[in-house]
Parts: structure tokens; C-alpha cells; sequence
């Protein structure tokens, strides 16, 4: 989605242009574009009368904040011991090869951010992909590249 004022006005509108409204303003930004537009962080620090410097620290100390474009789709490969011994570097191989991306990185289309994760507790099931809630289990590389698929074609 791109960025639009008038969008980030009305969420700082919604929960109030104070400063306790801070962290429920940006968590909505945050969902909203799948990051926080540079823009858009200056345009709540200027609504809610805060410095900059200081919208920016809160977004840097939550994880659940990103400062870079995140794709629409985050993919999240667990690197955890389980996963690796059962073949979690093909499936990170697989897919930087498919998507022409790094662990780490966004397409450019945004379609997807690739990221590694260090155990989702499922080693039961390993090596194991993460994409929003679902837990795909006993990933080998060719079931990731159907997954890939399937996710390009419910985006289509
Ligand atoms: S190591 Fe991957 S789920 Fe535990």
C-alpha cells in the first residue's frame, strides 16, 4: 500500500494525538504498510508534539516494528538446531535461489520477506516454515517452492 497522509492522520485521529496513544498509532501504521513509512513516523511526531528521535527509539526497541519495507508475506525459516540437522539450510537455499532474495531481505514488489527464526517450538515436525499463523511441517525444498506457488497464487 503506498503511503498516504491522510491515511496516518485518521488512525492518529482514531486513538488521539497524545503521546500515551503512541504505541497503539504505530502498531496500526505498522500493520497498515508492514513497516513505518519514514513519513509517517515524522507525521506522528509532529501530531503528537514529540521529538522524532523519539518516535524513532520506540521503533527501533520493539521488534514488532519494522523501519524497512516488509513484503505482504513473511516467511520465516527456523534455523533451530531440529531444523537444521533435518535440512533447514536447503529450504533457506531453495528459497533464496527462487525468490532471488537473502534471509533477511524483501522483494522488491514486496511480495515477500524472507526472515530466519531460531526455534518456533514444532521440532516434533522439522525442519519447519512459518508464514503468518500456519506452520508448514517437514518442509523438504520442493514442498517450500509449492508453497511459494500457492502463496503467489492467492495473491493473483
Ligand atoms: S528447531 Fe525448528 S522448531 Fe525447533
Amino acid at each position: 500500500m503506498e503511503f498516504n497522509l491522510q491515511d496516518v492522520d485518521a488512525i492518529i485521529d482514531h486513538w488521539g494525538p497524545k503521546p500515551a496513544s503512541l504505541l497503539q498509532i504505530m502498531l496500526d501504521i505498522n500493520h497498515q504498510y508492514h513497516y513505518l513509512p519514514k513519513e509517517s513516523i515524522q507525521r506522528v511526531a509532529q501530531r503528537l508534539s514529540m521529538p522524532v528521535s523519539q518516535v524513532y527509539s520506540v521503533a527501533s526497541f520493539f521488534k514488532v516494528f519494522s523501519l524497512k519495507p516488509r513484503g505482504r508475506v513473511i516467511m520465516h525459516v527456523c534455523t533451530g538446531t531440529a531444523c537444521h540437522v533435518k535440512g533447514g539450510p536447503r529450504i533457506i537455499e531453495r528459497l533464496e535461489q527462487e525468490l532471488n532474495l537473502k534471509a533477511g531481505e524483501t522483494s522488491e514488489d514486496l511480495f515477500i520477506t524472507l526472515e530466519t527464526v531460531n526455534c518456533v517450538g514444532a521440532c516434533a515436525a522439522a525442519p519447519v516454515v512459518v508464514v503468518g499463523e500456519a506452520t508448514h511441517s517437514e518442509m523438504t525444498p520442493s514442498k517450500t517452492s509449492a508453497l511459494v506457488k500457492q502463496l503467489k497464487e492467492e495473491e493473483a
